[in-house]
């Protein structure tokens, strides 16, 4: 089994957000998550990814409980399971470069970081995720001057460069017109057909 959830819940309070949710990904799928505000999409999506904790029940992922994960494992665990949200979370002073290489953020130092130091082989790597994308001509651009659907395909390619295992997206067309929408849909299904990835939205 690739993914299992079981009986996951989370309570706030006296509030149950996600109530005994169980579900298996036997294999890489594009799975999509429906409910009305509030009926607790985020909230799962936030444990799978460990921002949040569970109140109770369990995941796994390959067999492992993502749930039992600790310091560097947990840490680890959190790089390979890539989020990409409603309002793309971009440094928008930013070069869209820069921002897709924060993606591995997690695996450079502190010395690296406040320089902009990057590998370049990882340069080159944003670059060719870029190029998939359709947007590696705005490579030398702010992320700010480009358009909605635009930015959140920098936000995908930040993601993949993270080299996920999962990609969690949170309503990620939310904000954009409805031929943005589509665009960054495609997308998304054309990397989970051509990487086999598993994904919830
Ligand atoms: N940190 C928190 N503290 C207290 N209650 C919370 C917290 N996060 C979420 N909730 C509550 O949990 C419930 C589920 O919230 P969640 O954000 O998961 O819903 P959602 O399905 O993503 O909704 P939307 O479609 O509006 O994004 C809501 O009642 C919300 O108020
Ligand atoms: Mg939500």
């Amino acid at each position: 089994m690739l993914l299992s959830v079981d009986a996951l819940t989370r309570v706030f309070g006296s509030n149950t957000a996600v109530d005994n949710a169980s579900f298996d990904v036997p294999e890489p799928r594009m799975i999509g998550i429906i409910g009305a505000s509030g009926a607790g999409k985020s909230t799962l999506l936030r444990m799978i990814n460990r921002l949040t904790d569970a109140t109770s029940g369990d995941i796994r992922f390959e067999g492992r409980s993502v749930l039992a994960l600790k310091g560097p494992d947990k840490r680890t665990w959190q790089s390979r399971c890539a989020m990409i949200f409603q309002q793309f979370n971009l440094v928008p002073r930013l070069d869209v470069v820069s921002n897709v290489l924060h993606g591995t953020l997690n695996r450079r130092s502190t010395l690296a970081t406040m320089f902009n130091i990057f590998p370049e082989a990882d340069i080159h790597r944003s670059i060719d995720i870029l190029e998939r994308l359709g947007i590696a001509e705005h490579a030398a651009k702010r992320a700010e001057a480009l358009s909605g659907g635009q930015q959140q395909r920098v936000a995908i390619a930040r993601a993949l460069m993270q080299d996920p295992a999962i990609i969690l997206a949170d309503e990620p067309i939310a904000s954009l017109d409805p031929m943005n929408a589509q665009v960054v849909m495609d997308a998304l299904r054309r990397i989970h057909e051509e990487d086999g990835r598993t994904r919830r939205s």
